[in-house]
């Protein structure tokens, strides 16, 4: 069985390095010449811990090719996992997925292949799998291919862990034959059975919002109660793990900070809300979410001024741009709004992150500085700001920092410190929803 994978970013060439690692022989395509050039050369086009030695045990099974045409001919079974970013108008931008989608008519049309399956790996609206065999159909006339929408649950960071330990592996299809097709693919994998769940397409497109808009509400709550916690001198950090302790709650996605950022949360929010509103069934929840998430970021620029009295000519430092560890992704980081407003609020930035400096800079105003060590952006800071909770900030050197910084003060937007230790260090220092 040959698979073909449409789309070398995070889902798809996750995806296609795991499949081949289960034996599979799959062939990964992307219509960008130098990121294929790059993967050829053994050139990895983003960091994603363990990704680079993934492929290279199974280049024997995994191919790249930047020709769709040619690709698709002599595959049975191929995966849709092109970008759907976030479009102006809040939808997903599904021109990627509808160029391929032609192209995969073109290939039905010639193909003497039966029964192609067609796996939907990218982030779709609701309908989208319905939509796409009426047009295929429409297309080619043929009528001898089925559609499954599968969407990927992986987490940037933790892509690997998740697509060899999943929590659930969604096929969504009213084809029993593509199922069994499908399943098979894992079969010399170590994933158990009942981790496989089977449901309609339009159920399995809805639970990959469910879930992701799910784990913005836990965040933004988390985020919201911060400013009473605060208030009333509580612990934030503290409620989260105990009300965690709590499996109907969960503990995880409880832990306040400066928002959520990403390619997933950030668009599928407001994805679903557009699409709900559109078919006049209002997600009131939903529209919080996304505010909160948009005050959540602002709360972290006040907590700045508010320490330095205004400002103006102030020189600011910022451990962390990638929306979360483990990450090089800038994509909605909450780093690149807060860094924004500063900057519009007449502040100097200068900025350090481990793996996304190269990401940040091509997004942020020429005025930023970059450091390339985290102590280099202190030098003369009023303040240090804390928006990614990488692990090597947590035990900082304090008195290093103090040496080099103008005034010692840390605002930890994401609870990533010891507040005593930074206090006894000699630090004034605001976490987020805790002393
Ligand atoms: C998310 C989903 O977790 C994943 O299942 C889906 O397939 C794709 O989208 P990802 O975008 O990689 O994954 O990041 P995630 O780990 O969910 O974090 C998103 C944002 O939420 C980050 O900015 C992170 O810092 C923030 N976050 C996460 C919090 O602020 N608090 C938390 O407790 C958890």
């Amino acid at each position: 069985m040959k698979i073909c994978v449409i789309g070398a970013g995070y889902v798809g060439l996750v995806t296609a390095a795991g499949l081949a690692d289960f034996g599979n022989s799959v062939i990964c395509v992307d219509k960008d010449k130098s990121k294929i050039s790059d993967l050829k050369k053994g050139r990895m086009p983003f960091f994603e811990p363990g990704l680079y030695e993934l492929i290279r045990r199974n280049i024997k099974h995994l191919s790249f090719s930047f020709d769709l045409v040619d690709s698709l001919k002599s595959c049975e079974v191929l995966m849709i996992a092109v970008g759907t970013p976030a479009g102006k108008d809040g939808n997903p931008d599904m021109k990627s997925f509808w160029t391929v989608a032609r192209i995969v008519a073109h290939d039905l049309k010639i193909s003497p292949i039966e029964e192609k399956i067609i796996i939907i790996k990218s982030t779709v609206l609701p309908g989208t799998n319905e939509k796409l065999r009426k047009y295929l159909k429409r297309a080619t006339g043929r009528t001898d291919f089925h559609i499954v929408s599968s969407p990927e649950i992986l987490s940037q960071g933790s892509a690997l862990k998740n697509f060899f330990y999943p929590n659930f592996i969604l096929i969504g299809t009213d084809s029993q034959k593509a199922a069994k097709i499908y399943t098979s693919l894992f079969k010399n994998s170590k994933i158990k059975k009942n981790k496989i769940i089977f449901t309609s397409p339009a159920t399995a497109e809805l639970i990959k919002y469910a879930a992701n808009t799910f784990l913005a509400l836990k965040i933004s709550f988390i985020n919201e109660l911060s400013s009473p916690a605060e208030l009333i001198g509580a612990d934030i950090s503290e409620i989260g793990r105990v009300i965690g302790m709590d499996p109907r709650i969960g503990s995880e996605f409880l832990k306040a900070g400066a928002g959520f950022g990403g390619s997933c949360l950030p668009k599928d929010t407001k994805a679903l809300l557009r699409f709900s509103a559109r078919k006049r069934v209002p997600l009131y929840v939903l529209g919080s979410v996304i505010s909160a998430n948009e005050r959540q970021k602002q709360v972290v620029v006040k907590k700045i001024s508010g320490r330095l009295g205004g400002l103006i000519g102030k020189k600011i430092a910022v451990w962390g741009l990638a929306f979360k560890p483990q990450t090089d992704d800038v994509r909605d980081a909450p780093s690149i709004d807060i860094i924004n407003a500063l900057v519009k609020k007449g502040a100097q930035v200068r900025a350090y992150d481990p793996r996304a400096l190269k990401k940040a800079k091509a997004v942020l105003p020429n005025s930023i500085k970059f450091s390339h060590s985290s102590y280099g952006a202190l030098k003369n800071a009023d303040v240090l700001v804390i928006i990614t909770e990488w692990d090597e900030f947590k035990n900082p050197d304090y008195d290093k920092m103090k040496k080099l910084m103008r005034r010692p003060i840390i605002i930890d937007g994401r609870n990533a410190l010891n507040p005593k230790t930074a206090k006894k260090a000699g630090f004034e220092y605001e976490g987020i929803g805790r002393k």
